[in-house]
């Protein structure tokens, strides 16, 4: 992991989340406000969490296991699988946010090996497409997904917004400001830290809308839907005029298995 000022162009390579334990740790500690009032609620209200029909959810590709831990808080009864490459952000979501109704899991080989098929009632992932760096692999994350949900079931996919690069949110930054980026490109994230010190610096790669679509439609999923939720309760981030109310910092794309 590297650590730059804001105005610092990045060469660094892809973020690297199974080698370097530094990067989890630097995930966990930043305070992912924008995504907690805007992000994660807009995926929920997708998939349909909290209502009788989705009492299993895989969060593929679950980190620290922030956003599962909001699964079991919207859902009463729900139980989450949470899986993911990295042992160190498994390790960091088992000992700090350990749940009875969360299972986190391992991703060995792309392979979901623990679910079968048509199991799964609903499914997320966050912040996933933009860390991989290769297209055939979101095709063999959204097949493995599609396998595993029951039809009718809906898959949910949020990433940062690639046609808000360079604005500075609340407490991120997403591509630098004045670029425009190639699909698949790499391209510098600044999340902001704890006390007001260096932000983290992660290595992402640049997906555009239709590639979300492409993948999708390519593994199977229908009646798909593109959402880019503004802030609505300006009082809810810091600031006078928060960046969330004009642009929008997240693009979630959702299907349905048939
Ligand atoms: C930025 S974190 C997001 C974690 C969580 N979804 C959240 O929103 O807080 C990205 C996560 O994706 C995982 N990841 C990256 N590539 C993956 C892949 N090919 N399959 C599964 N997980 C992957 C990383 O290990 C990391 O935990």
């Amino acid at each position: 992991m590297t650590t730059t000022s804001a105005s610092t162009t990045s060469t660094s390579t892809s973020t690297h989340w199974q080698k370097t334990s530094g990067i989890a740790d630097g995930f966990d500690a930043y305070d992912d406000l924008p995504e907690r009032v805007i992000g994660y609620p807009a995926v929920f209200r997708a998939l349909g969490v909290g209502t009788p029909s989705v009492r299993t959810v895989l969060d593929y590709g679950c980190g620290p296991g922030k956003v599962a831990t909001r699964v079991t808080e919207a859902a009463a009864g729900a139980r989450v699988i949470a899986a993911d490459i990295s042992p160190r952000m498994l390790e960091i979501a088992r000992t700090r946010r350990p749940h009875p109704r969360i299972d986190y899991r391992q991703i060995d080989s792309g392979k979901l090996a623990f679910l079968d098929d048509d199991s799964v009632d609903a499914a997320m992932s966050c912040y996933v497409f933009i860390n991989v760096p290769e297209l055939p692999v979101l095709h063999e994350i959204a097949a493995e997904v599609h396998r595993v949900l029951r039809p009718g079931a809906r898959y949910a996919v949020l990433d940062t917004n690639p046609a808000t690069t360079g604005i500075r949110f609340s407490t991120f930054r997403n591509g630098e400001p004045g670029r425009t980026y190639a699909p698949g490109e790499r391209r510098q994230v600044l999340l902001d830290q704890p006390g007001g010190g260096e932000p983290l610096e992660l290595i992402d790669h640049h997906w555009p809308r239709e590639t979300y679509v492409d993948v999708l439609t390519e593994a199977g999923f229908t009646d798909l839907t593109v959402a880019e939720p503004l802030l609505t309760d300006l009082s809810a981030l810091p600031g006078a005029a928060p960046a969330e109310a004009a642009h929008p910092p997240f693009l979630i794309v959702t299907g349905v298995k048939k």
